[in-house]
């Protein structure tokens, strides 16, 4: 039986999410997915006809102030109450320092990082009015510490990092649960674009089982995937420079 109220999926029409998409629609739930192409979250309903769940296409561009206002008033209004909001849209792009760009960096914290605060800012207000509520922000184990190529990407991901973690300490007492999601490499056609070696490389199906057994049946405050490279990189995490660099330069030369 599923959990009443809905779920929302940003970035639900490719890759992670839209498999998770599928994954919630199989258990029966009421999902509503975002993104900007419309194409690909009508597919994503064809996908889940003859499953028990409900998908219902939201577009938008969570890019743009007050257009996630808008889509979380629409879905609560047709789908009830959001009871798990998994803020997964964004996407990736290497920068270079030889073609170190301002612009990259700008476009990256717009896709990566305001898509998730335009959508807190919708979420939290009804969430706290309610006292209730689930919200999922996919970083990425890239936000640890710095990786070459990735100045804008793991900027980005950092910043969601310290976001959802300083949410975590003040929505806990207020009953609400925030989850930071840090996946490593996962085949999606994000990462499809990538032309260098990608360890531990996970499947997306598989991706999205390990996050929807965390985010329904879990209690931590981090979901990561696969789990050895994820403890690869906390242990890198934990290095000083002395040592994290002359051994993260000759891994990723
Ligand atoms: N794949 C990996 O290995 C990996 C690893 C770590 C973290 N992640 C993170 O996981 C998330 C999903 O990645 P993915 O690999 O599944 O990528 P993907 O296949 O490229 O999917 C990204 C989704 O986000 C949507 N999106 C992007 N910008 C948007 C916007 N402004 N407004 C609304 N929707 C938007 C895209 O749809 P439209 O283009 O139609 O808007 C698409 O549905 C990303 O945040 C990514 O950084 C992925």
């Amino acid at each position: 039986m599923a959990e009443p109220g809905s779920v929302w999926i940003t970035g639900a029409g490719s890759g992670l999410g839209r498999a998770l998409a599928l994954r919630y629609l199989a258990a029966g739930a009421n999902v509503a997915g975002t993104a900007r192409r419309v194409d690909t979250l009508t597919d994503v309903a064809l996908a889940g006809v003859g499953k028990p769940g409900h998908f219902h296409v939201h577009p938008g561009d969570l890019a743009l102030a007050g257009q996630a206002e808008a889509l979380v008033a629409a879905i609560e209004r047709s789908s009830g109450p959001i009871r798990l909001a998994v803020l997964n849209a964004g996407t990736h792009r290497p920068s270079p320092a030889a073609q170190f760009s301002a612009a990259t960096v700008s476009d990256l914290l717009e896709a990566n990082v305001m898509t998730v605060a335009h959508c807190l800012e919708a979420l939290l207000p009804r969430m706290l009015a309610r006292g209730q509520g689930q919200i999922a922000v996919n970083a990425s184990l890239a936000g640890y510490r710095g990786l070459p190529k990735a100045a804008a990407y793991g900027a980005s991901k950092a910043a969601l990092i310290n976001m959802t973690e300083s949410l975590r300490l003040e929505l806990e007492p207020a009953g609400i649960r925030m989850r930071l999601v840090n996946p490593g490499f996962v085949r999606t056609p994000l990462t499809d674009q990538n032309d260098f070696p990608m360890p531990f490389l996970m499947d997306v199906e598989q991706a999205a089982e390990r996050l929807y057994q965390a985010l329904e049946h879990g209690t931590a405050f981090e979901i990561v995937f696969p789990r050895r490279f994820a403890y690869i990189l906390k242990f890198l995490r934990l290095l000083p420079y002395v040592l994290y660099f002359p051994l993260v330069g000759r891994a990723t030369k």
